[in-house]
């Protein structure tokens, strides 16, 4: 059983071999222990673990050196490198914030022709114009500005009121109908006195007016004439001085389909465009009516 290769197996070799228990089959001591048959090598810890370890320490020890570490009561030890990462990142956002400030501010006084020419300036501030229309108008206008029953499209070159940014402006400033002293005020009064037929009439040749094939010289144009000329005009074009929206583009709030517009006579009309002087800044302001100028621009509007 013994293997006299086995150098610790030597006679003399170790005081202790005398006691020494040894695994016949490794050549590794045993710790002694003895489960029914089943021994435990006493091997040694192996040396990869512990040169890690000593590595890792002696990082440590290099790290309390140069970087922040020790906390003393309310300081803390800097280090050899003094990094001071609070101090880094404040100093990133200041400059962040300093760079966004410095384009913003130009938004401040809205002279919408210089700014719109400016295409660094419009690189730079469409991208942040585009998140604020998403976070304060896309729940109406859809987030392209595509609309919806109800809610104007505003991605279109068709407008109710106006595509002059300084008019776009006053209308985000104000809103439509709006607890505002300064909004606009837009009520289509309901004709439910009228003669269903008439109405009927009238519903049709509304529909008909963005194709331009409506006949103002018949019966019920005489009825437009009377009843509706006053606020959208001659022709149905309407527009911001006379106070009702335009009735011969394609830019409907409620919809031009005879249906829609018979529900539009009966009942009248008074959409709300909230106002946003007290919750976004005239920066912002500004920001949002060039940027909602260019999605008519761009086109890409659904109707
Ligand atoms: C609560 C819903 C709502 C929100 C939010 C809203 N709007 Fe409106 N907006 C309307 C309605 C309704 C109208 C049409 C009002 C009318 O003429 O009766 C309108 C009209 C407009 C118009 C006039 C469109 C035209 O064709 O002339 C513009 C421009 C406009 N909104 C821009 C914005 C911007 C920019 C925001 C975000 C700051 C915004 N709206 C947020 C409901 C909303
Ligand atoms: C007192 C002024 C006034 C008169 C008179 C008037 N309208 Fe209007 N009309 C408005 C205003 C303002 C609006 C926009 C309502 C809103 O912003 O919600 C409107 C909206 C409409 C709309 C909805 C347009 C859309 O974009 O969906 C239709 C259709 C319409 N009017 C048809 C008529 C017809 C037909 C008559 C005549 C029988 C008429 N209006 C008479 C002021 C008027």
């Amino acid at each position: 059983m013994s293997n006299p290769t086995d150098p610790r197996q030597l006679p003399g070799a170790d005081p202790h071999t005398g006691n020494r228990k040894v695994d016949p089959v490794t050549g590794y001591d045993t710790t002694g222990h003895d489960w029914g048959g089943i021994t435990e090598l006493n091997t040694a810890f192996p040396k990869i673990v512990i040169s890690a370890l000593a590595l890792t320490f002696l990082y440590s020890v290099v790290a309390w050196i140069l970087l922040p570490a020790w906390p003393t009561g309310r300081d803390y030890t800097r280090g050899l490198l003094r990094l001071d990462q609070e101090e880094q990142a404040l100093r990133g956002f200041r400059d962040l914030s300093d760079g966004r400030q410095g384009w913003v501010s130009r938004f401040q006084g809205g002279e919408f022709d210089a700014l719109q020419a400016d295409e660094i300036l419009m690189a730079k501030a469409m991208p942040a114009a585009e998140r604020l229309f998403a976070d304060n108008c896309a729940a109406c206008h859809g987030t392209n500005g595509q609309g919806g029953p109800g809610f104007p499209v505003l991605s279109d070159d068709s407008w109710l009121w106006s595509d002059k940014p300084e008019d776009i402006m006053s209308i985000i400033q104000h809103g439509i109908n709006a607890e505002d002293p300064d909004t606009r005020y837009a009520e289509m009064p309901a004709f439910d006195w009228m003669e269903r037929p008439d109405r009927i009439a009238l519903a049709e040749l509304v529909a008909d007016l963005p194709t331009g094939s409506a006949d103002f010289g018949s019966s019920v144009g005489t009825l437009f004439t009377e009843n509706c000329s006053s606020c959208h005009g001659e022709t149905g074009a309407g527009g911001l001085e006379i106070g009702a929206p335009s009735l011969t583009d394609e830019a409907a709030i409620y919809g031009q389909d005879p249906e829609t517009v018979m529900q539009t006579l009966r009942r009248g009309r008074r959409g709300v465009m909230p106002t946003w002087s007290d919750r976004l800044s005239d920066a912002e302001i500004n920001l949002l009516a060039v940027y909602v100028a260019q999605l008519g621009l761009r086109g890409g509007g659904t109707r």
